[in-house]
């Protein structure tokens, strides 16, 4: 079981496969006034950076679950290095349904909405492992300015302009599911630089190192065309940020 090939290369030395830096991951720590020992859980944990820093940092305890062998690996090494491996546990898994046996303070889901088909059905499965007063955790992008055509929509790597909302109609939409927005972390450009454009060096290298490799033509391609890609579409119309919710 695995994630598609292509982003456990693209993303093989990210520690965050998101828009965020580790400055919003610790800006969304402390805003959440996270106190010591409340569980967290992470679906779709990624290299697991958000739950090692938080566990190192706020001395919360956690569970991610990612399909990506790699990241999964990375995350219990990053766990071992920050020394917090009694505090987190990675599980590489396919999270979708996924429901914790001990309720949770906090229930995750940054960047991966798809787990549960959609941010509505994600917070409802989130809900499922959450506490009486538990906050929910939604990673999600939102159009910095509606797409003109369908095509530029495609550009940003999205199936349609209706994949999306705008930020008041993403925030709308959660009060529409009964939820309050208690707080919210937005990323910023920078953020998105680092999460896109660390992609092309490590892509650069793989093929340096796997020339003869299956995937060096598409990896190929990919250095070829992302930079401008990125540069028209994505980093015009697209942001990103993290919601935090409370069910009303
Ligand atoms: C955009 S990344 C976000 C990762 C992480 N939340 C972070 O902040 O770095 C999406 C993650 O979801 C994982 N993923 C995709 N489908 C999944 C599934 N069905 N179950 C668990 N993880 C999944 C990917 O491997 C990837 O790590």
């Amino acid at each position: 079981m695995d994630i598609p090939r292509i982003y456990n290369i693209t993303e093989s030395a990210h520690r965050i496969h998101n828009p965020f830096t580790p400055e919003k991951y610790a800006t969304l720590g402390r805003v959440l006034r996270l106190k010591p020992e409340t569980r967290v859980l992470d679906l779709g944990s990624g290299s697991g950076e958000m739950l090692c820093t938080w566990a190192r940092d706020y001395k919360i305890t956690g569970t991610g679950i990612d399909m990506s062998q790699l990241f999964s690996e990375q995350a219990i090494l990053r766990a071992q290095d920050l020394g917090v491996a009694d505090q987190v546990n990675f599980i590489h898994g396919d999270a979708a349904g996924y429901v914790a046996v001990e309720k949770v303070g906090v229930a995750a889901c940054v960047g991966a909405t798809w787990i549960g088909g959609g941010v509505a059905g994600t917070i409802e499965l989130l809900a499922k492992s959450l506490s009486p007063e538990g906050i929910i955790l939604i990673g999600e992008p939102y159009w910095l300015q509606l797409p003109p055509s369908e095509d530029v929509a495609k550009g940003c790597c999205a199936n349609s302009i209706s994949d999306f909302l705008v930020l008041p109609e993403l925030i709308a939409s959660f009060g529409d599911l009964g939820y309050d927005v208690v707080e919210m972390v937005l990323a910023d450009q920078e953020g998105w630089d680092r999460y896109e454009a660390a992609k092309w060096l490590t892509m650069r290298n793989w093929l340096k190192e796997n020339p003869d490799d299956d995937f060096a033509k598409e990896v190929r391609a990919q250095l070829t065309s992302e930079p401008k890609r990125y540069a028209t579409y994505t980093r015009a119309y697209l942001g990103w940020g993290v919601f935090a919710l409370m069910a009303r």
